[in-house]
C-alpha cells in the first residue's frame, strides 16, 4: 500500500527521500511523488515507478533540507499524475501525503465545494488538505492545531504528513489505522510508513499510536499530541532490524533471497522456544494466557491471504495434537458477519506485516465481545502486535517480496510450537510422541536447507509449464493448505490462474478441467493419506493431466506415475508443510521470472494491505 517518507534536518532531503521511496517500493504502488520545501512548496509527481519519478525530476530544483515523498496505491481515483500525492491545498501553502481512506470524504468534499474550494483530483486525500487549510485560515490556529481539528472531523484511516510554506521548519505527521514511524537522528528526523527507509540513518524510533499527531520541528524535541489534545511523552525504541536484511544480498530478487533464508528464519522462530534437552516448549509472549488457552472451548484463528493458509495448517496441528476445536476465518468475513464470540473464546490473529486492515478490525471486534486475542506477527511494534492482548513474534526478519514465503513457514513453525505447548500442558498426547515430534521439528531447518538443493531441477520443470493458463494444486489433510498456498503463490506472481483443492474434492468439479494441457501439482508425501492421494493421481492421469508430484526421497511408486517429481526429505506428517511448501515457492518463482513478471512487486498487489 502507499508509502510515506519525510525528512527534516541538516542534510539535503532529496537523496534521502528518493532512497526512502526505493526502500518502500516493496509495499506495492502505482504512482509516486515528492515535495521539497525551499522558500516554496515544490511538488513533482508522476504515474509509474520511483525510477520514472527520478527521471521526471531530473534537472528540477530539488534543493532543501525538508521534504516528503510518497508512493500511491490507488483507492479513490485511477493511478495517474493528478491523483498521485502530494496534494496541494487551494492556496498552495500546504501540501499533504496520505496513506489510508477518508470514508466521509464525499460529505466533506461537497461541504468544501459549497465554501468555494475546487478539486483537481478524484482522491479523498485532497479533501483533507483543503479542510486543514479552511480551518487554519478561518480559526487562525497553528498548523498542528488545524491538523488536529481536521482529524476530528475525519472518519476513516490515515497516516499523513503535512508541510506548510509558512512553517518552513516543521513537519506534522499523524496516524490512525495506517502505520507511521519516526526516526530520531542527531538534529534530524525521519518519518516513514515503516522502518526500512530509516534504518541506515538511526535505530532510535518512535512508533506513532492511533490518533497521535507528531509535531516535528527543526532542532527541537519531538512532541506528540493526541487528536483529543492530550500531550504524550514519545516512547523511543531501538530498532533491531539490520540493513543487510532489507537488501538483496546478491540474489536477483528479494523473493528468491527470502525463499533461501528459510532454514534460518524457521530456526530463529523456534530459538529459545523449543527445548530439546528438557523436552519442553515455551512461548514467553503468551505465558500469561496459557491457562486461558487451556480452558478455551474453542480457538478462532483469523487472518488474510497466506497468513490465513498458515492458520489453516494451525487448525490441523492444534486439533490433532492438542484436541482443541479450532475455527479459521478470513478476517474480512469475520469482521462483518456478526460472529458468535464469547469471553471463553481465544482468538489468534496471524499477520506478517501486522498492519492488515481487515485483521485489525477483526481483532477489535473480538476484543469488543470480550474474547482474549493473541497475535502471531512478524513486524515488531506493528499495529496488530500492539492491538492484541499478547502474542508471539515470528522471527523471519523483514519480508520485502510481496509474495509471502519465509513469513509463512515461520508462522507454521510458531503454530507447531503453539500446538505442541498446548498438547503438552493438556496431556493430550503420549510423552514419547511429543518428544518424537519435538526432535523432528528441531531437524526441520536442516531439512529445508537440503530441500533447497532442488532449485535447479525445479527451474527445469518450471520451464515446461510457463505457457499454461491454468494450474491445479492438490493436497490432503494438513497438505491441503499447502496446495492453497502453492496456488496463491503461482497466481499472484505469474498471473497464471491456479486453484488449490483437497485432492479428493477434485472429482466434485475441477476434474472437468483436466486435459493434457493442465498441470496438476500434487503433494504426495508418504504417511497420512498417501494411498488415497495416489488414487487421486491415477484419476488425473486417466484424463491425461500432467502430474508434478512433491514426493519423499526414493518414492518409486509416485515417481513412476508422475510426469515430473520433486523429492523432499521424509518427516512427521504434521511437519510436512514446513518442507513441501518450499519447492512450490521455487516453482512459482521460476515460472514468474521466465514469464518476465515482476516477482517482487506483482501488478495490483500491496505488501501490507492497510485498507479494507
Ligand atoms: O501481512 P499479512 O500477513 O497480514 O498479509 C496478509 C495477506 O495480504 C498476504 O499474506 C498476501 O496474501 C500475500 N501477498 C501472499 O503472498
Amino acid at each position: 500500500m502507499c508509502g510515506i517518507v519525510a525528512y527534516i534536518g541538516p542534510r539535503e532531503a532529496y537523496p534521502i527521500l528518493m532512497k526512502g521511496l526505493q526502500r518502500l517500493e516493496y509495499r506495492g504502488y502505482d504512482s509516486a511523488g515528492i515535495c521539497m520545501l525551499n522558500d516554496d512548496l515544490k511538488v513533482f509527481k508522476c504515474k509509474g515507478k520511483v525510477a520514472d519519478l527520478e527521471e521526471y525530476v531530473r534537472g528540477k530544483d530539488l534543493k532543501g533540507t525538508i521534504g516528503m515523498a510518497h508512493t500511491r496505491w490507488a483507492t479513490h481515483g485511477e493511478p495517474n499524475q493528478i491523483n498521485a500525492h502530494p496534494h496541494f491545498s487551494q492556496n498552495k501553502r500546504l501540501a499533504i501525503i496520505h496513506n489510508g481512506i477518508i470514508e466521509n470524504y464525499a460529505a466533506l468534499r461537497s461541504e468544501l465545494k459549497n465554501r468555494g474550494y475546487t478539486f483537481t483530483s478524484d482522491t479523498d486525500t485532497e479533501v483533507l488538505v483543503h479542510l486543514i487549510e479552511d480551518i487554519k485560515s478561518h480559526e487562525k490556529v497553528s498548523l498542528e492545531e488545524a491538523v488536529r481539528i481536521a482529524l476530528n472531523q475525519v472518519i476513516g484511516a490515515y497516516a499523513i504528513v503535512v508541510l506548510s510554506k509558512t512553517s518552513p521548519d516543521k513537519i506534522i505527521a499523524a496516524r490512525k489505522g495506517s502505520p507511521l514511524v519516526i526516526g530520531i537522528g542527531k538534529d534530524e528526523y525521519f518519518v516513514a510508513s515503516d522502518a526500512t527507509p530509516i534504518i541506515e540513518y538511526t535505530d532510535n524510533v518512535v512508533f506513532l499510536n492511533d490518533e497521535e499527531i507528531a509535531i516535528i520541528r527543526r532542532n527541537e524535541k519531538l512532541k506528540i499530541r493526541t487528536v483529543r489534545n492530550q500531550d504524550k511523552t514519545p516512547y523511543i525504541q531501538k530498532l533491531e532490524m539490520s540493513l543487510n536484511a532489507i537488501e538483496k544480498g546478491g540474489y536477483e530478487h528479494f523473493m528468491l533471497k527470502e525463499i533461501f533464508e528459510q532454514p534460518r528464519s524457521i530456526r530463529d522462530s523456534m530459538r529459545g522456544r523449543l527445548h530439546l534437552d528438557l523436552g519442553l516448549v515455551t512461548l514467553g509472549g503468551i505465558r500469561d494466557y496459557e491457562q486461558k488457552l487451556l480452558n478455551a472451548k474453542r480457538i478462532i484463528i483469523t487472518a488474510c491471504g497466506t497468513s490465513w493458509h498458515a492458520g489453516l495448517v494451525g487448525k490441523y496441528l492444534i486439533e490433532d495434537l492438542a484436541r482443541i476445536t479450532v475455527e479459521v476465518e478470513y478476517s474480512s468475513e469475520f469482521r462483518y458477519r456478526n460472529p458468535i464470540i464469547s469471553e471463553e473464546d481465544v482468538v489468534i490473529a496471524i499477520s506478517q506485516s501486522g498492519e492488515t486492515a481487515d485483521t485489525l478490525a477483526a481483532i477489535e471486534l473480538a476484543k469488543g465481545k470480550g474474547a482474549t486475542v493473541l497475535g502471531i506477527c512478524n513486524v515488531v511494534g506493528s499495529s496488530i502486535a500492539r492491538a492484541t492482548h499478547a502474542g508471539v513474534y515470528t522471527h523471519a526478519g523483514p519480508e520485502i517480496g510481496v509474495a509471502s514465503t519465509k513469513a509463512f513457514t515461520a508462522q507454521v513453525a510458531v503454530l507447531t510450537l503453539w500446538a505442541l505447548l498446548l498438547a503438552q500442558r493438556r496431556g493430550s498426547m503420549p510423552m514419547s510422541q511429543f518428544r518424537r515430534i519435538l526432535g523432528e521439528l528441531n531437524t526441520i531447518p536442516d531439512k529445508v536447507e537440503h530441500t533447497l538443493k532442488v532449485n535447479d531441477k525445479v527451474r527445469d520443470i518450471a520451464a515446461t509449464y510457463i505457457n499454461v493458463t491454468n494450474a491445479l494444486y492438490l493436497g490432503r489433510g494438513i497438505n491441503f493448505p499447502v496446495a492453497l498456498e502453492g496456488a496463491l503463490k503461482l497466481k499472484e506472481i505469474s498471473y497464471i490462474h491456479a486453484e488449490g483443492y483437497p485432492a479428493a474434492e477434485m472429482k466434485h468439479g475441477p476434474i472437468a478441467l483436466i486435459d493434457e494441457h493442465m498441470p496438476v501439482f500434487v503433494i504426495a508425501t508418504r504417511r497420512g493419506t498417501y494411498e488415497k492421494v495416489i488414487s487421486n493421481i491415477q484419476e488425473v492421469k486417466a484424463r491425461k493431466g500432467q502430474i508434478i508430484a512433491i514426493i519423499n526421497e526414493g518414492d518409486e511408486t509416485v515417481r513412476k506415475l508422475a510426469d515430473h517429481y520433486i523429492e523432499i526429505p521424509e518427516t512427521e506428517e504434521m511437519l510436512v508443510p514446513l518442507i513441501a511448501t518450499v519447492p512450490l515457492q521455487l516453482l512459482s518463482y521460476h515460472m514468474a521470472v521466465m514469464r518476465g513478471c515482476n516477482v517482487d512487486q506483482p501488478r495490483n498487489l500491496a505488501k501490507s494491505v492497510t485498507v479494507e
